[in-house]
Formats: C-alpha cells, sequence, structure tokens
C-alpha cells in the first residue's frame, strides 16, 4: 500500500464513501426538495451509472495503492440500486477493507437486511429526524410516518448489524425533537448522532440561523440526561462522542458548522456516474468513468486517482468559519450521498 498518497494540508485518504444512485424514495427539504425534484427531474440514466464491476475494479485500486479501509455506500438512497447485495458481497472479498457500511433511509431494510447481512455489511445508519410523524412526514416530502423507519431499524438489528441513527436537527423545525429521540434511543444500543443542518448542494435554501449548534444540543441534553466527552474512535471521526454519565450509552454531534473538522479529513467522494469529489462542497467531479470506459490501464488509473488526491486542498467547513456567505456552486447532496 502506497502510504505517501496525501494532500496538500498532510491528509491520507482513508474513507471512500461510494454513492450507488442519485434517487431516493424520500424527498426531504434540506436535500432533494420536491418543487426541484419533481416528476420531470431527469435522474441519471443506468448507462451513465457504473456498473458494479467498475465500482469493484476502482476499490480495489483505492485500497491497494491509495490507502483506503473504509467503504460507506450512500445514495440518494442506496436500497433503491438493484441487486445491492451483490456489490456488498464484492466488496466484502476485497483484502484490506476494514469496515463496510451503508447510509440508508431505512424503509427499504425489512426487504434487505438479511440479504445484505449474509453478503457483509456489518453496519448502517438510518436517517430520521423527528418522533412525530406529521413532522417527519413533513421533513421527508412524502408524508411517511415513522413506522416503516423504525421497522427498518429493527430489520437491521435483527439481522444481526450494527445500527446509528442521524437526526439532521434544524431550528425552528425539529428541535424540539432532540430530546425525545435521545430519551427513545438511549439504551437500545443504538448510537443517535444529531448533525448540524448543512448548506449542501444549491438548492435546500440553507441560513445559518436555521443551524441549532452543537453546544445548544448538548446543554439541552445534559440538563436533563449528564453527558461527558468520550474519546474518538479513530482519527478523522466525524462525529464528537459523548455518553451519558456512569454509562456506556454513546452519541455523536457532527458539527460542521460551529466546529469543522476538516484539518483531518481523510475523505473522499465517488458519484454514481464516477466522479470523485474531494469534499462534500465541490463543485466539480474528476471524472474516472471516462478513463474506465475507455481501457485505461490499473497504473494508469492509480496515477490519475494519486494526482487528484495530492493536489487535494479543500476545506470548505473551516472558510465557512469565517464567511458564513460563501457563494459558489456545490455537487447536489443527492450525488454524493453526503
Ligand atoms: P461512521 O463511519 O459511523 O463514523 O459514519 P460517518 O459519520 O462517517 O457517516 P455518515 O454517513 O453517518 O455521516 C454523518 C453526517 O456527517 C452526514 O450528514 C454527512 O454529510 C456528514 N459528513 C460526513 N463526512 C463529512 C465531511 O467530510 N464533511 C462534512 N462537512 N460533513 C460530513
Ligand atoms: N445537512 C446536514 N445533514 C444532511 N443530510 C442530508 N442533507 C443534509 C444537510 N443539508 C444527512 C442525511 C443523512 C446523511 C448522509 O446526511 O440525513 O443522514
Ligand atoms: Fe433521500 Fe437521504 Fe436525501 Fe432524504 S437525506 S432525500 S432520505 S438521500
Ligand atoms: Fe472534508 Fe470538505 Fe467536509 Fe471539510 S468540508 S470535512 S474538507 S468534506
Amino acid at each position: 500500500m502506497n502510504n505517501k498518497v496525501i494532500d496538500k494540508l498532510k491528509r491520507p485518504l482513508r474513507d471512500l464513501r461510494i454513492s450507488v444512485t442519485d434517487r431516493c424514495n424520500f424527498r426531504c427539504h434540506y436535500c432533494m426538495p420536491a418543487e426541484i425534484f419533481g416528476p420531470d427531474f431527469e435522474f441519471l440514466k443506468k448507462s451513465k451509472l457504473l456498473t458494479f464491476e467498475e465500482i469493484t475494479r476502482l476499490v480495489q485500486l483505492f485500497v491497494k495503492q491509495v490507502g483506503v479501509k473504509k467503504i460507506r455506500i450512500t445514495g440518494g438512497e442506496p436500497l433503491m440500486r438493484k441487486d445491492l447485495h451483490k456489490l456488498i458481497q464484492q466488496m466484502n472479498d476485497i483484502e484490506g477493507i476494514e469496515d463496510i457500511a451503508m447510509t440508508t433511509n431505512g424503509v427499504l431494510l425489512p426487504k434487505y437486511a438479511t440479504q445484505l447481512k449474509e453478503a457483509g455489511l456489518q453496519r448502517v445508519t438510518v436517517s430520521l429526524d423527528s418522533l412525530d410523524d406529521e413532522k417527519f412526514g413533513k421533513i421527508n416530502g412524502r408524508g411517511i410516518g415513522i413506522q416503516p423507519v423504525l421497522d427498518g431499524i429493527n430489520a437491521a438489528e435483527n439481522a444481526g448489524m450494527k445500527v446509528k441513527i442521524n437526526m439532521v436537527v434544524q431550528k425552528g423545525v425539529n428541535e424540539q425533537d432532540i430530546l425525545p429521540m435521545a430519551r427513545f434511543f438511549r439504551g437500545t444500543g443504538h448510537i443517535l448522532r444529531f448533525i448540524e443542518y448543512m448548506d449542501v448542494g444549491n438548492s435546500n435554501g440553507w441560513k445559518l440561523d436555521e443551524v441549532f449548534p452543537k453546544k445548544e444540543i448538548i446543554t439541552r441534553i445534559h440538563k436533563e440526561m449528564p453527558l461527558e466527552p468520550i474519546d474518538p474512535n479513530y482519527r478523522g471521526e466525524v462525529a464528537a462522542r459523548y455518553r451519558y454519565k456512569g454509562t456506556d450509552e454513546e452519541i455523536g454531534i457532527i458539527s460542521s458548522v460551529t466546529d469543522a473538522f476538516c484539518s483531518t479529513c481523510n475523505r473522499a467522494r465517488l458519484s454514481a456516474e464516477g466522479k470523485l469529489y474531494t469534499c462534500l462542497f465541490s463543485a466539480k467531479g474528476h471524472d474516472l468513468r471516462e478513463p474506465l470506459r475507455s481501457g485505461a490501464s490499473d497504473k494508469e488509473m492509480i496515477d490519475l486517482i494519486q494526482n487528484i488526491w495530492h493536489t487535494r486542498d479543500d476545506r470548505y467547513s473551516e472558510e465557512r468559519l469565517n464567511n458564513t456567505n460563501i457563494q459558489r456552486p456545490k455537487v447536489e447532496m443527492s450525488h454524493i450521498g453526503g
């Protein structure tokens, strides 16, 4: 493995997030607002998507020659991609991958959890922003209540997977749900993570005053259920970890807005159409599909990927600390899965 593949800010590449589809069965207003992603919206055609074989070839190179150890499958909603378990199986056969996870809205897990676990998926992260059916239905833009998501969480647990829960917190929308969510998931063994609402993409109309900051999330929970910080599991972990005092029950806070974590960012994102993004907020990705399909050798692909990483100097969230009104085009979240 080539450990020398570091970017301009001396950060290695360890974590590859792979989007397998830009489609989703939800229309969360902070990610794919229904007004923009309507019936006429053109999603990627099948021929534009990387095949599982193309993804697997790339992952082998990323793992063997670039230093990637961790794979996360994302979307859109990854379970909208047919036969996803086959890709998981192919990933699982690659030597050197230490962790395979998936981020999902959960509603298709009752159908697929067992198949995914058998293929080698060890853990899932399920998004859930409220326990109130009506509010959750509004947030997901499809009027879907919480039961299908809870069923998905149970299905994953019953299949033997570890489960984390992601809650995007938006001021004026669901900050009242922080405590109910914390109470509900405490003691279940599932780690709940609170995510500050971010200015991803170009369509969610983000404003700073809609962010409910990490500090206030902690204060709110701490008043009722005292918390203490714990060390990260690994360098570059996105979530700051806390536990309920005197227990091993854990929560996490992801504070890209008020407490940026770019200095240790070792993540790259591969879109469903094969573009490599070196930051969640990049305007443009680097096309890997064209060289793959026109017969590039492994050596050529490795050089290309290493060069992309060598020239990387992204630190968007840190820049945003000084200027919360950065005006520049960004890739849509549904293309790179967050
Ligand atoms: P673990 O592997 O369990 O540590 O999960 P993770 O936190 O890496 O992945 P997940 O998909 O659950 O990400 C949680 C949230 O953190 C999502 O909203 C992501 O968009 C956000 N996030 C993940 N990586 C980055 C990053 O590099 N930059 C920013 N700004 N946000 C990120
Ligand atoms: N801000 C913060 N988190 C977001 N997610 C999607 N859009 C946003 C946003 N604008 C979350 C999803 C999912 C994770 C991958 O990203 O809820 O849990
Ligand atoms: Fe779909 Fe997840 Fe985006 Fe919601 S946040 S629209 S579930 S991809
Ligand atoms: Fe990494 Fe970009 Fe997120 Fe900073 S903003 S942590 S560089 S993905």
